[in-house]
């Protein structure tokens, strides 16, 4: 299985959480990181160089931090410019099915805030629907995605955990595959 992770945090020297998870992807020597704000300082996608390096592997990582219930806007504009109609859904577009979609997040709030009646109210899987539903339009299977909360008060110990815990995830074969309409739905 071939990985490709595409990093999205526009201050990643500043993250000790997002630099420690890259990093360690790249020690793996297996997995193919891109830093999309390091690649594209101007914002100028190319979006054909993009679409070869999707079609190249089999598992897709975006990884980046929560912002504002979704991801920051250069991995947005990344995915309006890469996953292109005809391309990646429409009449005949159907370049990524089968691949395997992996969100890799990190949330300022506690756990405990993404839940009904909660400070965010809904839950992270919910709030990241958009990113299902981007999965099932392509025809890949969206994995259960990879959720690290409080993110800016962790201790260096915690990060250098999660960042292990992370790399086996991501490389994990076995990661759930999310139903369609994600548990609990109609
Ligand atoms: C513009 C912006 C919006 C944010 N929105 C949220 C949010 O909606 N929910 C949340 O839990 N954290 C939010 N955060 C906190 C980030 O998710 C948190 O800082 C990040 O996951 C930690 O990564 P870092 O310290 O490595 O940058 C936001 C941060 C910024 C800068």
């Amino acid at each position: 299985m071939k990985t490709l992770a595409l990093v999205a945090h526009p201050r990643i020297s500043d993250s000790r959480l997002h630099r420690s998870w890259a990093n360690a992807l790249e020690n793996t020597n297996t997995v193919t990181v891109r830093k999309l704000y390091h690649l594209y300082p101007y914002w100028k996608i190319d979006g054909t160089a993009e679409q070869a390096l999707l079609q190249n592997h089999d598992r897709i990582i975006l990884q980046f931090p929560f912002y504002l219930y979704g991801c920051p806007p250069l991995l947005k504009m990344w995915l309006d410019e890469t996953l292109t109609f005809r391309w990646a859904y429409g009449p005949s577009g159907e370049a990524l099915k089968g691949k395997q979609l992996l969100l890799a997040v990190s949330t300022g709030g506690p756990a405990d805030s993404f839940q009904a009646g909660g400070y965010h109210n809904f839950t992270v899987e919910e709030l990241l629907t958009p990113f299902h539903q981007i999965a099932n339009l392509v025809g890949a299977s969206y994995l259960k995605p990879y959720v690290f909360h409080r993110a800016r008060t962790v201790t260096d110990q915690e990060i250098a955990e999660s960042a292990t815990s992370f790399v086996r995830y991501a490389l994990d074969p076995n990661v759930p595959v999310q139903p369609v309409r994600g548990p609990g739905r109609r």
